[in-house]
C-alpha cells in the first residue's frame, strides 16, 4: 500500500505557491534567541492568510551550523535548538490542517565532518565499509579541472585528514566531506533518511547540490550518467512507496543542462530555473526585455508531469554562475556597488535593497515571478520588503530574524538582543520599527497586502502554473509582452491571459498584434475592468513606469459591462476582485 500524501492532486506542485523559510529565523517561542518549531506553528495563521500553499523548510537537522545546517550531523532528527521530532510532527499536522504542503531538504552530496559516519571513516582502515562512505585519495591532484564553488573560502576540493592519513573530497566547505556514491551503502542510507521523512508525511524534498554525486577522472564531476542513475533510483523509491510527493532539483546550470534532471518524467518533478533569475534583474536594469526572452528561448520543453521552480531571491547569494563574463561584470556593477555585497560568484542582498527599495520595481519583479511558467518560490521577509545586513559573514546577511512588529527584537524573540542568533535589521530604512508585519497588516496599501492580493489572484487561474507561454514582439523592447494559454480539458474552461510588463522607469507606449484574438475582450484581472475589444488592427496601450498588466482574454459575451459615463446607475464602484481575507 502506498502512503498517501497530504495533497489531493498528483500534480499539486504545479499550482503551488512555495514560501521558503528557516525555522531558526521565523519565531522564537522560548526566549533563547533562536526560532523553533513551536514558534513556527504560532505563525502558521500568518502564512495561511498570505495565501502560500507550500512551505519549504531550510535544513533543521542536528548540525554544527557552519553552513547554516547544510552541514548535517544526523539525517533523521531535529536540531534541539529548534525543538524535538514531536514538535516537527505537530508542525506538519498543523500545516496540513491549513491545507499547506511541506517540503524539506535532502542534502545527500555531503555531510558535516561531525557526522558519525565521517568520524568512523577517518578512523577506519582504507577499503573498510566505514571508510568507503566518503571519497578518499592519497593525492590532491585528482579531478583537477573541477571548479571550486565556495571560492572565497576554499582553495581546493581536497582536504588532508591527519587521522585518516589521506585527502577527502568536498565540493563545498572543507568541513562538508562528499559522500561516496560508488558505495551502494550510501544510496541505501539516503533512501532510509528520505523514507523516514516521507513516512512522517512530508510532501516533498529539495535535493541539494544534486549534480555532484559522482566523481570520474577527466570530467568536471558534474551531471555524470551515474548521477542520473542514482536520481532515478531515488525517484523510483518515491513512486513505489508514496503518492503525491515531489522532488525539486537544485542544479545551478544552463537550462539545457538541467533538462536531463527531469529525465523522461522519471527523475525530478521540478528544478530551479537558475539562469532566468539574474536575467530578470538584468532586463530591469537595462530596460530591455531581451535577456528574458533570450533565456526562455533557450529553455527546453519539459515532460508533462514536470515544472520549473521560479524565484527572485533565496537564502544564498544571487548567483551569477549562469551568465556570461560580460553579463556578470554588468550585474556586479549594477547591483553591488559595495564590494561587501559580493560573495563567491554572486551578490548577497535581498530583493528590496537590490531594487533600491523601489515599490514599483518590487511589484514588477513579483508580477513576473507570479506569471511566468513555473511554480513561484517566495523568500521569507520579501513579502514585507525586508532589508539585509551585509556586515554579517557568509550569506547570513539575508538570513536575519523575521520582522513581526516594532517591539523588542521585532517580535521575533523575547531574548536579550545580544543573545539572538543574528541581530535584527535596525537601519532607518529597513529596520524593524519601519518594516514589519504588524504595520503592514494595518496599512491597506502595504507591500504585504499587495502580495497577498496577487497570490490570491494567481490562485484563481490554473493557466499560470500549467499553461503555455508565447512572447509577443512589439517594437518597443522596453515592454515585455506574453500570452499564457491553458486548455483545462473537458471539465474546465480554457484560460488565456495577456501579460505586459514595462521594464522602463518612464511611461511607454506599446502596439500589439493581437489579430488572432480579434473580437475578444481583454479584462484587467485585479479590478475586473474591461478594456477595448480587440480588432484586427494593432492594439495600442500605454504603460506607466514599471507597471504591469494582466489581462484575461474573454469572449465578448463573458466580459463584464464596461463602465460608462451615461447616467450614474451605470457607474460601478471600483473594487478589488479578490476579497480581503480576514485580518488576524
Ligand atoms: C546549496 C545550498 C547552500 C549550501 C550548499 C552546500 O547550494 O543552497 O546554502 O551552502 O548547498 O550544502
Ligand atoms: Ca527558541
Amino acid at each position: 500500500m502506498k502512503k498517501v500524501g497530504s495533497a489531493s492532486d498528483p500534480l499539486w506542485y504545479k499550482d503551488a505557491i512555495i514560501y521558503e523559510l528557516h525555522v531558526r529565523a521565523f519565531q522564537d517561542s522560548n526566549g533563547d534567541g533562536i526560532g523553533d518549531f513551536p514558534g513556527l506553528i504560532s505563525r502558521l495563521d500568518y502564512l495561511q492568510d498570505l495565501g502560500v500553499t507550500c512551505l519549504w523548510l531550510l535544513p533543521f537537522f542536528p548540525s554544527p551550523l557552519r553552513d547554516d545546517g547544510y552541514d548535517i550531523a544526523n539525517y533523521v532528527d531535529v536540531n534541539p535548538s529548534y525543538g524535538t521530532l514531536d514538535d516537527f510532527k505537530h508542525f506538519l499536522a498543523e500545516a496540513h490542517r491549513r491545507n499547506m504542503q511541506v517540503i524539506i531538504e535532502l542534502v545527500i552530496n555531503h555531510t558535516s565532518d561531525q557526522h558519525p559516519w565521517f568520524q568512523a571513516a577517518r578512523h577506519a582502515p582504507p577499503g573498510s565499509p566505514e571508510r568507503e562512505m566518503y571519497v578518499w585519495s592519497p593525492t590532491n591532484q585528482r579531478y583537477k579541472d573541477v571548479p571550486i564553488i565556495f571560492k572565497d573560502t576554499e582553495t581546493s576540493n581536497w582536504t588532508w585528514d591527519d587521522t585518516a592519513q589521506a585527502f577527502y573530497w568536498h565540493r563545498f566547505f572543507s568541513h562538508q566531506p562528499d559522500l561516496n556514491f560508488d558505495n551502494p551503502a550510501v544510496l541505501e542510507e539516503v533512501l532510509k533518511a528520505m523514507r523516514f521523512w516521507l513516512d512522517l508525511g512530508v510532501d516533498g524534498m529539495r535535493m541539494d547540490a544534486i549534480p555532484y554525486l559522482y566523481e570520474r577522472d577527466g570530467t568536471r564531476c558534474e551531471s555524470l550518467p551515474e548521477t542520473h542513475a542514482a536520481i532515478k533510483k531515488i525517484r523510483a523509491a518515491i513512486d513505489e512507496g508514496y503518492t503525491n510527493r515531489f522532488i525539486l532539483a537544485e542544479a545551478n546550470q544552463w537550462p539545457t543542462d538541467v533538462r536531463p534532471y527531469f529525465g523522461d518524467g522519471d527523475e525530478c518533478h521540478m528544478a530551479f530555473h537558475f539562469p532566468l533569475m539574474p536575467r530578470i534583474y538584468m532586463a530591469l536594469r537595462q530596460e530591455d526585455r531581451l535577456p528574458i526572452t533570450d533565456i526562455i528561448a533557450q529553455t527546453p520543453a519539459l515532460p508533462d508531469n514536470c515544472q520549473w521552480g521560479l524565484f527572485l531571491r533565496n537564502h544564498d547569494e544571487l548567483t551569477l554562475e549562469m551568465v556570461t563574463d560580460d553579463e556578470r561584470d554588468y550585474m556586479y556593477l549594477a547591483y553591488s556597488a559595495d564590494p561587501r555585497m559580493r560573495i563567491n560568484v554572486g551578490i548577497r542582498r535581498r530583493l528590496a535593497p537590490l531594487v533600491d527599495n523601489n515599490r514599483r520595481r518590487i511589484e514588477l519583479l513579483n508580477s513576473l515571478l507570479l506569471s511566468f511558467p513555473g511554480t513561484p518560490i517566495l523568500y521569507y521577509g520579501d513579502e514585507i520588503g525586508m532589508g539585509d545586513n551585509i556586515y554579517l559573514g557568509d550569506r547570513n546577511g539575508v538570513r536575519t530574524p523575521m520582522q513581526w512588529n516594532p517591539d523588542r527584537n521585532a517580535g521575533f524573540s523575547t531574548a536579550v538582543p545580544a543573545r539572538l542568533y543574528f541581530p535584527v535589521v535596525m537601519d532607518p530604512i529597513y529596520g524593524y520599527q519601519t518594516i514589519n508585519v504588524e504595520a503592514q497588516l494595518s496599512d491597506q496599501s502595504s507591500l504585504l497586502h499587495w502580495t497577498r492580493n496577487m497570490i490570491a489572484l494567481r490562485k484563481l487561474f490554473q493557466v499560470f502554473g500549467r499553461g503555455t507561454l508565447e512572447f509577443l514582439s512589439p517594437e518597443n523592447r522596453k515592454v515585455l509582452a506574453y500570452i499564457r494559454c491553458y486548455d483545462g480539458g473537458p471539465n474546465s474552461s480554457s484560460e488565456t491571459v495577456l501579460c505586459l510588463a514595462n521594464l522602463s522607469r518612464f511611461a511607454q507606449p506599446v502596439q500589439l498584434n493581437l489579430a488572432h484574438l480579434a473580437g475578444r475582450v481583454p479584462v484587467e484581472m485585479l479590478g475586473y475592468v474591461p478594456f477595448p475589444r480587440i480588432t484586427d488592427q494593432p492594439y495600442t496601450l500605454s504603460l506607466s513606469p514599471y507597471s504591469f498588466l494582466w489581462l484575461e482574454i474573454l469572449d465578448g459575451s463573458e466580459a463584464p459591462a464596461p463602465n460608462t459615463a451615461d447616467g450614474e446607475a451605470a457607474i460601478i464602484e471600483p473594487e478589488l476582485r479578490i476579497t480581503q481575507p480576514n485580518q488576524t
